[in-house]
């Protein structure tokens, strides 16, 4: 039986949910970090993913302005810098020299690929849609990158809370 209810409501039962956090340079020249619930892949050939960014959001003008952008998969050991670089704004500080994240330069575009990630994927931006209070950027992928521990495992939000964890077949 179904029971109407806010769409809030309804939306607080949607976890577990995937976590990425997207990389890109702002206009000072400092790679920015912002974690992400909202992403999806949306091509295969060409592979192409999307993220939706709050226009409030630091790194909304970073992705713009630079036009590229890396997304990464944090693992499951990655939750300290997770909640930090979705709880902080790269306008007051540096959020990966704060955290001492370790970063490897990216191969074909400007930015950094997160080292201890399951997986990173470098993306330039080929189209952005208004979607009410956030856009939806969409990039290509020009080059993709695994963490050689192949059992590693992706982090999800658990709860409404920002509990994160990594999730385990039952
Ligand atoms: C688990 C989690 C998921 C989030 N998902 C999104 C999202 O999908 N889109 C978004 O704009 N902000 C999202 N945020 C909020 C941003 O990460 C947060 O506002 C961040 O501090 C913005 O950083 P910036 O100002 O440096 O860009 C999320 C935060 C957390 C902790």
């Amino acid at each position: 039986m179904q029971r109407e209810v806010s769409y809030g409501e309804a939306m607080r039962r949607k976890y577990p949910e995937p976590i990425v956090i997207a990389i890109s340079r702002d206009s000072q020249g400092k790679y920015n970090p912002i974690t992400l619930g909202w992403f999806m892949p949306t091509s295969h050939e060409p592979p192409m993913v999307a993220i939706s960014v709050a226009f409030a959001r630091h790194s909304y003008g970073a992705i713009r302005g630079s036009g590229c952008f890396v997304v990464s998969f944090p693992s499951e050991h990655m939750k300290e810098e997770t909640l930090f670089f979705g709880t902080k704004s790269g306008r007051e500080l540096d959020k990966l020299a704060a955290m001492k994240t370790k970063i490897q330069q990216a191969k074909m575009i400007d930015s950094v690929l997160l080292e201890d990630a399951v997986v990173n994927l470098e993306c330039i931006l080929k189209a952005e849609l208004t979607t009410g209070d956030h856009a939806i950027f969409v990039g290509q992928v020009v080059a993709a990158h695994v963490n050689a521990d192949a059992a590693l495992r992706r982090l999800y939000t658990i709860d409404s809370h920002y509990g994160m964890s990594a999730v385990r077949p039952v």
